[in-house]
Order: C-alpha cells, then structure tokens, then sequence
C-alpha cells in the first residue's frame, strides 16, 4: 500500500471523516480485522495537520473533509460531528456514496433508516444514507429484540452506567488527568467536559436537558428503541456517566404481557446473533465493562424474576460503546448492504 491509502486494485475506496477521533480508530482497527475489502482509505478530519492514522500497518496522512477528498468514495462512514455529518452526509449520497452516519443528525428522519443489522437489517431498502444508532440503543435493542420475538413488551426502565468514551477522546483525557491528580494529591483539575469531576464520582446527566427533564441521552433511548423494533415501546430511563474508560452498562427492567421463566429468556438471548449470555450467579459469572471492552459481543446477565411480579423480569446488558456501540455495528451496515 502506498502512501495515500492505496491497496492494488480490487476492493472499495473508503473515507471515515473523524479518522483521528475515537470512533474513526476504532472503525480502523474492525475494517482491518474483519479484512474489508478496500483498495483506499481516506483518513478525514477538520484538516491534516501533517497527522497520520495507521491502517494495516500502514501510515495514511490525513485529510481535510471536502468536495475533493471525498468525490469517488464507495463508502463514506461519517464519525464527526452532528455538523459534519450535516454538511457532508447527503452531500456524499447524492453523488452515489453509501454513506453511513454515526451522529445523531439524521437518526429520527423518517426517509433515513436507522439500522442495527441483527435487529432490522431489512430497513435498509435501497436507501445511501444509513444511520447507525446511538451507543446505549444498539446493546439496549439487541436484548430486547429476542424477548420481543416471544412476549409482548408493555413497559421497560433502564438505569444506564456509561462509560467516559462514549463522549469522545477528550472526555478519557479529562477521567485520565482527574485520576491522576487525585493518586498524586493534588488539587482537582477543573472540569472541562463534564459539569462535575467524573474521576471517582458518577453523574446522572449524560445529554442536555430536554422535555420532562429527562436528558438528550434519555430521550435517544426512547425513540431510537421505538424507531428499530417498530413499537411504541413505553420506555424510560436515567442515563448516569461513570468513570469507566469503555464499556456501557444497563441495568434494565421489562414488564412482560404474561411471566416468562428466566431459563428461557436465557435460550431466547443465546440464540441471538451477536448477543452472548454471561449469567451464573453460583460462579459470580456476569458481565462488566472490563469483559466487554475490545469485543464485539453484547453481554447479557443477571437474568432474573421480579419477586413481586412474575412478569416483571431484570437484565444486566453490557457492550464495547466504541465497537458493537459505533464501529462494528457501522461496519456490519456496509456488509449488509455490500454482501447483496
Ligand atoms: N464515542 C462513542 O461511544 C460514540 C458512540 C456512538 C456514536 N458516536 C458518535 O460518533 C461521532 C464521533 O465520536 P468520537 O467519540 O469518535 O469523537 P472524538 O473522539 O471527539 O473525535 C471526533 C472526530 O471528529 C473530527 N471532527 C470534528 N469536527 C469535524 C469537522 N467539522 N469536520 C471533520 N471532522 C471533524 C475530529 O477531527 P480533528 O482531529 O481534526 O479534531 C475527530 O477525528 C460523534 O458524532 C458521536 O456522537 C460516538
């Protein structure tokens, strides 16, 4: 490969704007592992800088986003900003790229479909700007997905435990530099990112304020869910950050249209694509970030019946934000669509 990204002459020429940040490495490090056919990557950020990305072992200069870098691209996976994705989303479909969005921009267009491949691949029809959800939906929805196969979902109640990556590389930076002040004893750096320390500390507020006073974060669960599985899901939930570098939790509540025993939801959940069941309280087998983190799996455990309510059922889901979250699942989009 040379230089500019090239790879000889069979494959896909693809562009991932926001290549320095963490979705765009994370998507570099999964493009490569899953062995993507591409003959050049373009590495996009706001300008060059005289950066470099590595890809398959590779040094790719990076590239201002624009008309010019992005013309020709088969694939465009956009892992910027919700501007970005704006400017330069349906600029690149319009010119036949397929075009797949982690922001937040279009996820809620009707006309844009909003897709999680084991959840809704069928979505997709014909269409060239595919949105991949938000990180918490996508493990939320791969769960729900096999218990709504079998029981009538009326109600769910989510309580998040959100990793610091999920807002970006300069959140990590920010738990890095307030840990290491706090071992050393030295005064608390003031907080740039989050309204309060995250290093040993939780924060029940992961978005802007919104209607009701749930936050953006919430309300993404809420209609992101409603949106993929097709249902007016009577979901709520309370998104906290916690100062974990990868790896979101959800500590979920169901309630069922009629009792489904915890051994069967387990077989529901095992046979689901994607989705691995980490659940034997005897052998304190369950999942946390720290499991999760650098897999593509969602982990599922803590399965259990509400001692109240034979139909209230508990679950404790567990994924990587930056793969299964963003990246794989971006990646999984352009196998669905490429792969037909
Ligand atoms: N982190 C997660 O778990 C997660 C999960 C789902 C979705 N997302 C979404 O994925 C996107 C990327 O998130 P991230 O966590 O990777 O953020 P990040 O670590 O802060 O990186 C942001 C990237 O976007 C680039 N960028 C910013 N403004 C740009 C512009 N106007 N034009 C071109 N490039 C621009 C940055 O380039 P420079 O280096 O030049 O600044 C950098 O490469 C966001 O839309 C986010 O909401 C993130």
């Amino acid at each position: 490969m040379t230089a500019s990204g090239q790879h000889g002459h069979s494959g896909y020429v693809v562009a991932i704007v926001g290549a320095t940040g963490l979705i765009g490495q994370t998507l570099l490090t999964v493009l490569a592992e899953r062995n993507t056919p591409i003959r050049e990557l373009r590495a996009l950020a706001t300008d060059g800088q005289g950066r470099r990305v590595r890809f398959r072992g590779d040094e790719i200069p990076v590239q201002a986003v624009g008309a010019d870098t992005l013309a020709g691209a088969d694939v465009v996976f956009m892992a910027a900003t919700k501007e970005a994705s704006e400017r330069w989303g349906p600029w690149a479909a319009e010119r036949g790229s397929l075009v797949i969005d982690k922001s937040s921009r279009f996820r809620m267009d009707p006309d844009v479909p909003l897709v999680v491949p084991e959840v809704n691949a069928h979505a997709i029809g014909s269409k060239r700007l595919i949105a991949s959800p938000n990180c918490s939906t996508i493990q939320l929805v791969m769960a729900l997905k096999p218990i709504a196969d079998h029981r009538e979902i009326r109600r769910v109640l989510v309580s998040t435990y959100q990793a610091v990556s999920g807002t970006g590389r300069d959140a990590v930076e920010e738990l890095d530099r307030e840990t290491r002040a706090d071992v050393a004893g030295e005064p608390a750096p003031t907080p740039a990112i989050y309204p309060y320390p995250i290093a040993f500390n939780v924060i029940p507020q992961c978005d802007a304020f919104g209607d009701l006073d749930f936050d953006g974060e919430e309300w993404k669960l809420v209609r992101e869910s409603q949106k993929i599985l097709e249902r007016p899901l009577q979901l709520s939930a309370t998104c906290v950050r916690v100062p974990v570098r990868v790896g979101h939790s959800e500590s979920v509540y169901l309630e069922l249209d009629r009792p489904a025993d915890p051994e069967e939801v387990r077989a529901w959940l095992a046979a689901m694509p994607g989705v691995e069941v980490v659940d034997d309280p005897s052998r304190r087998r369950y999942p946390t970030p720290l499991m999760a983190a650098g897999r593509d799996t969602v982990l599922v455990g803590r399965i259990r019946r509400d001692p109240h309510r034979p139909e209230g059922l508990h679950l404790f889901v567990v994924s990587d934000n930056l793969r299964k979250g963003a990246a794989t699942n971006a990646v999984q989009i352009m196998e669905a669509v490429m792969g037909r």
